[in-house]
């Protein structure tokens, strides 16, 4: 949410930062802007939209060696011209970009004001610029900690100040920031997707540290600006996988590299000799791990869709009792935190604002978190007490795909885990590692069908209104399947248990509305295939993803269903080779639609704010 790109060194500023912006464009994208340093001192350009119309309406004359970017996803303020980053003050000598929330921002405005200083902007970030500006302190390293003094909320910073023009004072404090180690240059980002073709030497900041980066080096230290000596590391990533290659979006090419994430996300983490699982980063013995009674998975949007998903691995596997809550909503409820329950945070960014708070409540109150997070060493894994790594790969697209995939995973070996140091047997733990082994290929058996889905996909997506239903296994499906379905094509798509239909939502099911129902072979078809004759009976068109040997009798006789079968695995995998094609119809409606598939309107990737 929001990015931050900044650079120091021998070459012209602004073409890298744009093209950093760029890369960082699925953070936000509803304003973008850059700032340099030149021999004529600071310039500034930026404009509500994308960072194409920012790069086309760049002045010729907008030299410098020194700069920072920002793309923006609106919080405080619409997205216009006036509000996007970065912000400056009057004089023209601080520029700032921020990421983050300033809560006392009114506060403070109303005290810049009283001082006479005119805010032009409704931003909280703006103030920021104002402080540095005002202080009184001798470095910019000085003026920076000052400001900091001041604010209360979250915030990853970059400031320029035209009398200290070799350098960028970077902050950070709930909102991550990376420096980036080049040969005589230097970067600062939220994120390294905007300068790892630059660079993969890095060192993260931590909260509450301020960097100074010039040209030749950075040195790091606290708010009261004594060291932390922090050293660079060398990052091992392929800086390709950053890039969406011949594919015309970055969903696409991550849908189509989900066998391959598959693979990583199990391997060296299958024991086919006691039939479980190694989860070493969980931090918890064997002893630690049979005091578990309950299990409470937190996260949000498909990541709490996946939790559901993983909360019926956990029950079905090792009879613990558990289910998955919004994070969003947890700490808000007072909840009550319990020694022997574990709680299981997911998230793909690692940064949910809404999930890093609940882990940080959880704590609080003494309780134990795993996280079950894709980005190494972000602010959520760096929360828990231990954890499981995705090992996706970077995930670029708004929606989230393969990243969904290689968190079920991670929930079917941790509920593996759970279940046999219980009472899950080493055949049925054999049982289930043969599953896990045959999944990749299966995901690569429904991806080939995306041709026949992408037929579906027009059909559906000329709906105004679509419900996805499911039952038990099927329902966490259909509510992701709904999820993805809406984010990307902007139509109504509702999820509901197929056994609810009846006490209300029925009333609405016409010609008009599709139903995509989930219905696998287990013990619940033929209630399902029931229910979807009531469906039929009132006209609804059907899309039924299921499995080759589910007889659907009848119901083939009805003139508008079409059926999508998906391989057979063990049944308690069931949930990820169905939620696969549903993938792809979200994906070719959108398609179909003519929308920005990897930036949906009013989204963004990481949403760092509550
Ligand atoms: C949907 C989607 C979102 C995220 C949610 C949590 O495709 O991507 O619903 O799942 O915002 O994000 P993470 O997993 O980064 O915590």
């Amino acid at each position: 949410m929001c990015g931050i790109v900044g650079y120091v060194g021998a070459q012209p500023a602004a073409p890298i930062l744009v093209e950093g912006l760029t890369r960082l464009e699925h953070r936000g994208y509803d304003s973008a802007g850059v700032a340099v340093l030149g021999p004529s001192g600071l310039k500034v350009a930026k404009r509500a939209g994308r960072v194409r119309d920012l790069a086309d309406g760049l002045p010729k004359r907008f030299g410098g060696k020194v700069g920072v970017g920002h793309t923006r996803w609106a919080t405080h303020g619409a997205a216009n011209d006036v509000n996007a980053h970065p912000h400056s003050d009057a004089s023209r000598t601080v520029s700032i970009v921020h990421n983050g929330i300033i809560d006392n921002a009114a506060a403070l405005r109303h005290r810049l004001t009283e001082d006479g200083v005119e805010l032009v902007s409704d931003t909280d970030s703006e103030v920021v610029a104002h402080l540095v500006a005002r202080s009184t302190a001798d470095t910019l390293e000085g003026k920076v900690s000052e400001a900091l003094a001041a604010i209360e909320g979250t915030y990853g910073l970059a400031v320029l100040h035209a009398d200290f023009p070799d350098r960028i004072v970077a902050a950070r404090n709930g909102s991550p920031l990376i420096i980036g180690v080049g040969d005589r240059e230097m970067f600062v980002a939220s994120d390294l997707a905007a300068i790892v073709r630059h660079t993969t030497t890095v060192a993260h900041l931590d909260d509450g540290e301020i960097a100074s980066v010039t040209a030749t080096g950075f040195t790091t230290y606290r708010q009261d600006l004594t060291s932390t000596a922090k050293s660079a590391v060398q990052l091992d990533v392929d800086p390709s996988s950053y890039d969406a290659g011949e594919h015309e979006s970055f969903m696409r090419k991550e849908m189509h590299e989900q066998p391959a994430a598959a693979e990583r996300a199990l391997r060296g983490r299958l024991d086919e000799r006691f039939g479980t699982a190694h989860l070493g980063g969980l931090n918890m013995d064997a002893r630690e791990t049979r005091a578990i009674r309950r299990v409470k998975i937190l996260g949000c949007g498909s990541a709490y869709y996946v939790g559901q998903m993983g909360a019926g691995l956990v029950e079905e596997l090792a009879r613990i009792p558990a289910d998955a809550e919004a994070a969003s909503e947890f700490r808000y409820r007072n909840p009550v935190i319990e020694p022997d329950t574990l709680y299981v945070a997911v998230s793909q960014s690692g940064e949910t604002i809404d999930t890093l708070l609940a882990v940080e409540e959880i704590r609080r109150k003494g309780g134990r978190v795993v996280g079950l997070v894709n980005v190494v060493g972000s602010a959520i894994a760096r929360a828990c007490d231990g954890g499981i790594y995705l090992h996706a790969g970077p995930e670029i697209a708004v929606a989230s795909t393969k990243a969904l995939t290689n968190m079920f995973l991670g929930f079917a070996l941790l509920a593996l885990q759970l279940g046999r140091v219980r009472d899950l047997s080493i055949a049925d733990g054999r049982r289930l590692i043969a599953g896990l082994d045959r999944l990749p290929a299966q995901i690569e058996e429904v991806l080939a069908q995306e041709d026949t889905l992408a037929v579906l996909a027009k059909r559906l997506a000329e709906a105004e209104s679509l419900f996805f239903v499911g039952r038990v296994r099927g329902f966490p499906v259909a509510r992701e399947g709904a999820q993805k379905f809406k984010e990307i094509s902007y139509r109504h798509a509702e999820a509901y248990q197929t056994s609810e239909l009846k006490h209300g939502p029925l009333a609405l099911i016409c010609e008009q509305v599709p139903t995509v129902a989930i219905v696998p072979a287990d013990e619940l078809t033929d209630r399902n295939v029931g229910a979807l004759h009531e469906i039929a009976a009132r006209g609804g068109p059907l899309v039924v993803v299921t499995h080759e040997d589910v007889d659907l009798g009848d119901l083939t006789a009805h003139a508008d269903l079409q059926r999508v079968d998906v391989p057979r695995n063990e049944r308690e995998l069931d949930p990820i080779l169905l939620t696969i094609p549903l993938q792809l119809l979200a994906y070719h409606a959108a398609l179909h639609l003519g929308h920005d598939i990897d930036k949906p309107r009013n989204l963004a990737k990481s949403v760092t704010v509550e």
